[in-house]
């Protein structure tokens, strides 16, 4: 690591997860173009303009004006260059930057390295955390209305309980979903102390459960809040068109709701899926096969890259993550 990468790593309090993997499976030529659609403390971000050199470009997303406004000083040269363009925007929506750039069709890699950032987690004012207390926010861009204290003080009873069952895959989500609302009839839940002290003493798991009672409670929120899952799969749906032949499109994730939707999505685009369904009706040959599948790419690796044992030991945040790579055909 370079002192440059530390400088913007620690300034920033986030620790990359699969740095060095995730840049280099987009195989990225220089003087190409990539999209990073998650910014965060600018890790990936830097590795991408380095290998896309000073006659490159790179565009950068973040829903969160704190990665923003970290990402300007940090790259000051290189967005006076020209060489950087940061978007504070959703990846949902990067597609139509890109189109609007007139790049699309010809970006030699996309990265997204899902989920939250360090400080949002480790911030108390941001109101992620079950762990720090502040108010129960949870929201990644500031700017747009929907804290979850209005999701848990006014949604239905039903809708928390699908909430729960859905993005937490809590099996206790109606429970939690009813008691929560007996609660907020008395005193509304303003701050994730409050929420989390709630869920603890009313979890029917007892004090042996190796995991904090509120640990899923509080994904599933995070997940609704943000709109996760339904950003997740607006941006696959439109990624693959804005690669250049032979681009890469590579994605991080760090639960099974989002490594399932990528993984699902991969095989649609790779014609796996199609494959499978045509193969069990009909008797066909391969080649026939190949021909009515229409494949737009290959999966890149069979499996997924995981982190090393020691990127696990030095940031048990990484612990989770899975890597995908897609490659567009020619
Ligand atoms: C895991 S961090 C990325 C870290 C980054 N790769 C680095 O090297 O520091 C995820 C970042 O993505 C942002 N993010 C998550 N979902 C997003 C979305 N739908 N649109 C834009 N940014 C998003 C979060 O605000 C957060 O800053």
């Amino acid at each position: 690591m370079t002192k440059d990468e530390n400088i913007a790593e620690h300034d920033f309090g986030h620790v990359t997860v699969l740095l060095h993997e995730a840049a280099e499976s987009l195989n990225l030529p220089s003087g190409a173009v990539a999209v990073d659609c998650t910014l965060g403390g600018g890790g990936h971000t830097r590795l991408l303009l380095e290998a896309v050199g000073k006659n490159g470009k790179v565009l950068a997303f973040d829903r969160d004006i704190m990665a923003i406004e970290h990402a300007q000083k940090a790259f000051a040269g290189q967005i006076f260059s020209g060489q950087l363009l940061l978007v504070h925007k959703p990846f949902s929506e990067m597609p139509d930057h890109v189109h609007k750039a007139g790049l699309a069709g010809s970006v030699a890699g996309i990265l997204a390295d899902l989920g939250v950032s360090s400080p949002q987690i480790d911030l108390g004012e941001r109101g992620f955390s079950f762990l720090k207390d502040g108010p129960l926010d949870m929201r990644m861009d500031t700017t747009r209305p929907g804290t979850a204290a209005e999701l848990v003080n006014t949604a239905e009873e039903t809708e928390l309980a699908i909430i729960f069952r859905d993005f937490g895959e809590e099996p206790m989500g109606r429970h939690f979903a009813k008691m929560i609302c007996r609660q907020r009839l008395i005193a509304p839940f303003m701050t994730t102390g409050e929420l989390a002290s709630y869920v603890e003493k009313h979890s029917p798991y007892g004090s042996k459960s190796r995991k904090h009672p509120a640990t899923k409670i509080f994904q599933a929120l995070r997940i609704a809040v943000n709109g996760e899952l339904t950003e997740l799969d607006q941006f696959l749906t439109r990624a693959v068109p804005l690669l250049a032949p032979n681009g890469r499109l590579a994605i991080i994730s760090f639960h099974s709701l989002e490594d399932r939707a990528v993984k699902r999505f991969f095989a649609e685009v790779s014609g796996k899926l199609k494959r499978q369904e045509l193969s069990r009706m009909v008797a066909i040959t391969e080649r026939e096969l190949d021909k009515m599948v229409n494949a737009q790419g290959r999966v890149v690796l069979p499996t997924p890259v995981e982190p090393s044992l020691q990127e696990v030991e030095a940031n048990p945040r990484a612990r989770s993550a899975k890597l995908r790579v897609f490659e567009k055909g020619c």
